[in-house]
């Protein structure tokens, strides 16, 4: 961005900071206090440049699960240095800032702060610095627009009708950081809570959600099949696991088949089988490995406890002995990531008056997995998919990939839509508050 773009914009700034609230228009409708101001705001390089310079810090020194301690870190110096107060520790390396009156209501803004074990094969000025980590899942964007929604919201913050909690949360690759977050109690009495990822398969500008069930609840599965090795060419001297291994996942593949409604999509994979190393001899033992998927806790619950059924029913049929794992302390279960009907109204109103109608898409649900499903089992939740492609530009890879890149221009959009989402939806829980010299009154 250009010396003379930023000069222009400065101004623009300033000017905004000396203007009128711009969270509230008492004088007209109930949706009118949404505008395409938040999109300017963040727009400006004093926020947008800023939040850049903040992902691709984070790019550069991508940390995995519970480890985000210099990230986290980083949250905390800017949250200093806007006059943010916050809680910290939470849940190993969280924070969670608070902005408004530090009363009632409560309306939370969530991002995830981990990286993924992967190395960053593209090649650029911020590459990941660190071998065989990587942001390709977009955290780092999250983290960044949180906070341009952070500094937007503070130089607002007698306008704010209520308390904005910001969720800086750990641990959302299959660590269960939420669950971590909620547990630590620190989060109390929240009216609803928001959350976004980037992607990109939208355009930039657009972003995609449903009501109800929006992504998959996700566990994963790992069963030891115990036999009895011996020599490969006397097989009745032997128990062999290989084969009743094989059977297990033959079986396994039956439970969707032909136990589950064809109308409520699920999924088992079996993606690890580990047993013997020699041509000629029957291991003791093979371990096999997977996950499953499934839109309700109900669905999920009964696929885990027909996987245990059926592993060890078919091991016992080869005349083996299997043990299953859940793996409930390493990788803990996701629940299905399901969005509140009345938040999706809300959603809508709010994205479309920001962005366009047009602009906010229904989506399909998606097999993958979102550890903001906690908070929706405690809270009423939202979450919602935000476009970062452009047609204009190079392709990009889908998250996950070695090739992950930002396209940065997003990260406005994320911003915007986090500070509309919370300040309208305090004042429309909030309305009859009036705001006296900076000061908030009750109007009784
Ligand atoms: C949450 O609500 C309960 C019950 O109304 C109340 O006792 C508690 O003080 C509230 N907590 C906060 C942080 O407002
Ligand atoms: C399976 O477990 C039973 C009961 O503990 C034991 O008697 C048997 O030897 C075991 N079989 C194998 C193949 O490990
Ligand atoms: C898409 O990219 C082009 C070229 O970099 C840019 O001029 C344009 O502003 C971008 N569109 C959006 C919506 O950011």
């Amino acid at each position: 961005m250009g010396f003379f773009f930023k000069w222009v914009n400065l101004f623009v700034f300033f000017h905004f900071l000396a203007a009128t609230p711009i969270f509230s228009d008492s004088s007209s409708s109930s949706n009118a206090f949404v505008t395409t101001k938040f999109l300017d705001l963040a727009k400006d390089p004093l926020v947008f440049d800023w939040m850049i310079g903040i992902r691709r810090k984070i790019h550069e020194n991508p940390e995995l699960g519970y480890e985000e301690f210099e990230t986290s870190k980083l949250i905390r110096t800017e949250l200093d240095k806007l006059g943010i107060s916050y809680k910290y520790p939470v849940a190993v390396t969280g924070v969670v800032g608070f902005i408004g009156t530090g009363l009632p209501p409560f309306v939370a803004l969530r991002a995830d702060m981990d990286a993924l074990p992967l190395q960053e094969m593209v090649e650029w000025e911020h590459k990941s610095k660190v071998p065989g980590k990587m942001h390709a899942c977009g955290h780092d964007a999250h983290v960044a627009m949180l906070l341009g929604a952070a500094k937007i919201l503070k130089r607002h913050e007698n306008e704010i009708r209520g308390t904005v909690v910001l969720v800086f949360q750990p641990a959302e690759e299959g660590g269960g950081g939420a669950k971590k977050i909620l547990d630590a109690g620190v989060l109390e009495n929240i009216s609803a809570i928001f959350g976004l990822h980037i992607v990109p398969t939208y355009p930039i500008g657009e972003v995609a959600s449903r009501s109800g069930p929006i992504f998959a609840g996700s566990g994963f599965f790992e069963a030891t099949i115990n036999g009895r090795g011996g020599h490969a060419a006397i097989p009745q001297h032997s128990i062999d696991p290989i084969l009743a291994a094989s059977n297990v996942i033959v079986s396994l593949q039956h439970i969707v088949s032909r136990e589950v409604d064809p109308l409520d999509s699920q999924v088992v994979t079996v993606g690890k089988f580990q047993g013997g190393g020699a041509f000629n001899v029957i291991p003791d033992s093979v371990t096999i490995g997977g996950t499953f998927r499934a839109f309700s806790k109900e669905s999920f619950m009964q696929l885990r406890q027909r996987i245990e059924q059926v592993i060890t029913g078919q091991a016992a049929v080869q005349r083996c002995n299997a043990t299953v794992n859940f793996l409930d302390d390493e990788k803990p279960f996701s629940p299905p990531t399901v969005n509140n009907g009345d938040l999706h109204g809300y959603f809508e109103s709010v994205a479309g008056s920001l962005l366009g109608v047009n602009n906010v898409k229904e989506m399909q649900p998606l097999m993958g997995s979102e550890d903001f499903a906690f908070y929706q089992e405690v809270f009423p939740g939202y979450f919602f998919l935000l476009g970062m492609d452009n047609a204009s530009n190079e392709h990009l890879e889908s998250p996950h990939s070695p090739y992950f890149k930002i396209n940065e221009d997003a990260l406005p959009y994320g911003a915007a839509l986090h500070v509309s989402l919370a300040s309208s939806y305090l004042l429309k829980l909030n309305p009859d508050i009036s705001v006296v010299g900076g000061k908030h009154h009750d109007e009784l």
